[in-house]
């Protein structure tokens, strides 16, 4: 009897050529497959057999068709690796301080001698800052006496249409007047709870969330209501609903799309029951779009004002994310209380820097944003991809992490009992920074888990410094 195993069909063959390209960084996530015709003629396959392997790779999750465009590379996903499980915060509101442990973090975080798992903040290499320089040059040079001024405190009119221009694509309806320039997103988020709270408010937030909104509460004098919440879907609608119905809360804060620490995706429709929920309790919603540019799906997921655009929301974001941090770009769109929000921001800095908008307006309006996006997304998807294929292979087993559909934040976590603030201690001392998990929250939990940036171009130090963290909380556990 031949004992032999059949030959795979030919579709199998030329698909695992197409994972082997992948498997060795060939092609990387977000990379075009070369086109079905092209493969065909390379691989003395007909045009059918090589759109089955593609079909195949497909199926396996490894590519994806975008209409009229290809195939693409997806981000891998850790079968073996399950989601963090959601969370359940104490159902309480609570007194945010958080600020002294930040700022001893923040400070190993922007020192270079340290390995950069810490700050969310892109490297200059991958942002488009040097382009930007020169439109700011320009701007100096040509026109930069009539912008040493008091400029208008809405901002540059030419930037805030660009801005109203990129919202429509997305279905958001803001014209430039309902938009306010800030310096970044952090004045934003702050203008927005100063017209919807009051110290001694309470806000309702994801669990876990960005530390630097709990450190704009906690300066406001705010408390917090931390919501559970799914890494794979977002905010638990229901335990919203009955947080809302239990206490009177000011203000909900969540992010549009791909939050920080945990990179969800939440879905257009619980978007819109989210909003359901606040809007019958009474409930403005303040949304941090900051990370949404940041897709690595095929499409740029809309915010919760685009979705519901009746509804009482204030939308904040920024540039920092996509182009230039150090610029202090940032903006809100409202549709209600314009008249106070113009006085919070008289109140708070009179005005932004002129300069700087300008050259944002000059960068935006010469075009290139969309292709420059494009580069980083993948960039971004890329590194994550990296980071979690690292922590793959070098971490305890029984270590769970995000699969982030946009941004550049992993989360791990680990064993209860696991930690984290011991290894970080352990993982100063050898020069490696990322963020203890107990830093994203105000009721004292996470203690079991940690955030890696992926912020940074990937390294052979980056690579060795998660390998060398996997080792030390191995050792930990053992
Ligand atoms: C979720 C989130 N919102 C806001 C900010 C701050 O934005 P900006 O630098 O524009 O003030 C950050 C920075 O890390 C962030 O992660």
């Amino acid at each position: 009897m031949d004992q032999r195993t059949p030959d795979p069909p030919l579709y199998e063959t030329l698909a695992a050529q197409i994972e082997t390209l992948i498997e060795s960084g060939v092609l990387r996530v977000g990379m075009r497959a070369p086109s079905v015709r092209a493969f065909a003629a390379q691989h003395g396959g007909s045009l059918t057999t090589a759109l089955q392997a593609y079909r195949l790779l497909e199926d396996r999750g490894a590519l994806e068709a975008r209409p009229k465009s290809g195939f693409y590379v997806t981000p891998r996903t850790h079968q073996d690796r399950a989601l963090p499980a959601p969370s359940q915060p104490p159902q309480r509101a609570t007194q945010v301080s958080i600020s002294n442990p930040v700022f001893s973090v923040l400070a190993y975080a922007s020192d270079p001698s340290y390995a950069p798992l810490g700050c969310t903040i892109p490297s200059t290499s991958l942002l488009a800052a040097e382009r930007l320089d020169r439109h700011l040059a320009r701007c100096a040079r040509v026109h930069g006496r009539n912008y040493n001024i008091y400029a208008d405190p809405h901002g540059d009119a030419e930037l805030r249409g660009q801005i109203s221009a990129r919202a429509l694509r997305l279905g958001h309806a803001v014209p430039p007047d309902g938009i306010l320039i800030t310096n970044g997103c952090t004045e934003a988020l702050n203008i927005a709870l100063s017209v919807t709270t009051r110290p001694g408010d309470t806000v309702a937030i994801e669990s876990p969330t960005y530390f630097g909104l709990l450190q704009v509460l906690e300066a406001r004098g705010l408390r917090a209501l931390e919501l559970p919440t799914d890494p794979a879907s977002g905010v638990d609608v229901t335990a919203l609903d009955k947080a809302l119905g239990a206490r009177r809360v000011a203000a909900c804060l969540l992010a549009s799309s791909f939050n920080n620490p945990l990179g969800t995706r939440t879905s257009d429709a619980r978007k819109a029951e989210i909003t359901r929920v606040l809007t019958r309790h009474g409930v403005p919603l303040i949304e941090d779009d900051i990370y949404g540019d940041i897709s690595f799906g095929a499409d740029r997921p809309r915010p919760f004002a685009a979705i519901s655009p009746k509804a009482d929301i204030i939308l904040c974001s920024s540039f920092s994310k996509t182009i230039a941090p150090g610029y202090r770009i940032g903006w809100l769109a409202a549709n209600r209380r314009h008249d106070q929000i113009l006085a919070a921001k008289f109140a708070l800095s009179l005005s932004g820097a002129a300069l700087p908008q300008k050259a944002m307006a000059d960068f935006l309006t010469s075009g290139g944003y969309d292709a420059h996006l494009r580069r980083i997304r993948q960039a971004f998807a890329d590194n994550v991809d990296r980071m979690r294929r690292t922590v793959d292979r070098s971490f305890p087993k029984a270590t769970r992490m995000t699969d982030p559909k946009g941004g550049f934040a992993l989360w791990l976590e680990l064993p209860r009992g696991f930690d984290a603030d011991a290894l970080y201690v352990r993982a100063i001392r050898e020069r490696i920074c990322f963020v203890p998990g107990s830093l994203f929250t105000a009721s004292g939990g996470y203690r079991n888990c940690l955030r890696l940036s992926c912020s940074t171009e990937w390294s052979a130090r980056i690579e060795r410094s998660v390998e060398r963290l996997g080792e030390m909380a191995e050792e930990m556990l053992g």
